[in-house]
């Protein structure tokens, strides 16, 4: 495996790969690696001749600076994990390699209605700087096929979007979310929890999952409030938002009848650990 860390290295790499017909897939990630994203890289090393795997904490999605300072990095363990998996490149640049103009853009992305709640409410600016890195990461890797967790089910919906407006020639693929054995959805920041908040994090999959029998005989307020109430009730939890959403607009449903594909999204306060998740109810 390479590790690449210069814009000029990746784009010649890219190049003769392109230029000898091979697929390229992209794995974007922000490291501190765990099976979730190694089940990405898996899936992607199964469907494309060669996989390029980029570790970059991007600064422009992170609208609060406690968060970006504290995310964890451990950027020799991923590249050991990346070759493991068979990918052909970790792709870990330096900021200023990936914004050598600096953070702020001009560019605004038309990234629908999708992007404008749960997380698009409570981490303003958010979205516009994951699509300015994927967008970024797309130019420079010129992938055929770039694989996102289903974990962050929203950011799937606007990288979707962003796809259209921008008509960008990749497939989008949605890889379904890892768990660990007691349920909480893997998840780099997991490992800022105290072990008092790690046993009783796995409660936001329980609720959730308890709730999926609950909504066959619920209406959906009551659904939703069972699932804060008992969340709630767990101590370091505090839900930030619980949204019972139609998967495809992901705009709120008020009644199951009104799609047939409707998900749960939420985000949790541990502590001050931000953790998300989600469950289907209808598809
Ligand atoms: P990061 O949080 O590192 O996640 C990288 C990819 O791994 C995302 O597509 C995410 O959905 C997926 N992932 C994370 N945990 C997962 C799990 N438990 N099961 C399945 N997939 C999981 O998401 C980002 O980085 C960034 O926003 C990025 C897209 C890289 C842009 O900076």
């Amino acid at each position: 495996m390479k590790i690449i860390k210069t814009v000029n290295e990746l784009t010649e790499f890219v190049g003769h790969t392109l230029e000898r017909g091979e697929s390229i897939g992209l794995v974007p990630t922000m490291g501190a690696l765990h099976d979730g994203h190694l089940s990405l890289i898996d899936q992607a090393v199964k469907e494309n001749d060669v996989v390029i795997v980029s570790v970059f904490v991007n600064p422009t999605q992170f609208n609060n600076p406690n968060d970006l300072a504290t995310y964890p990095r451990k950027e020799e363990d991923d590249f050991r994990l990346i070759a493991r998996c068979g990918a052909a490149v970790a792709f870990a640049p330096e900021v200023s390699e990936i914004y050598p103009d600096g953070l702020e853009s001009d560019k605004v992305f038309e990234l629908g209605t999708a992007a404008e709640v749960m997380e698009g409410k409570f981490r303003p600016g958010h979205f516009q700087g994951v699509a300015q890195i994927v967008s970024r990461l797309f130019q420079l890797c010129r992938p055929k096929r770039a694989y996102f967790g289903e974990k962050d089910f929203q950011q799937i919906a606007v990288i979707r979007n962003m796809v259209l407006s921008e008509k960008m020639d990749v497939e989008i693929v949605a890889c379904p979310i890892k768990r660990a054995e007691d349920g909480l959805a893997l998840s780099s920041r997991n490992q800022l929890l105290t072990a008092e908040q790690r046993a009783v994090a796995p409660e936001i999959h329980r609720a959730l999952a308890d709730s999926v029998d609950y909504s066959k005989e619920h209406s959906v307020r009551a659904t939703h409030d069972t699932v804060v109430e008992r969340i709630n009730a767990v101590p370091f939890m505090n839900v930030e938002y619980f949204e019972i959403v139609d998967g495809r607009t992901l705009l709120p449903v008020e009644e199951w009848e009104e799609s047939p594909y409707i998900v749960g999204c939420i985000t949790v306060y541990c502590g001050d650990v931000r953790l998300i998740d989600n469950i289907c109810y209808r598809k």
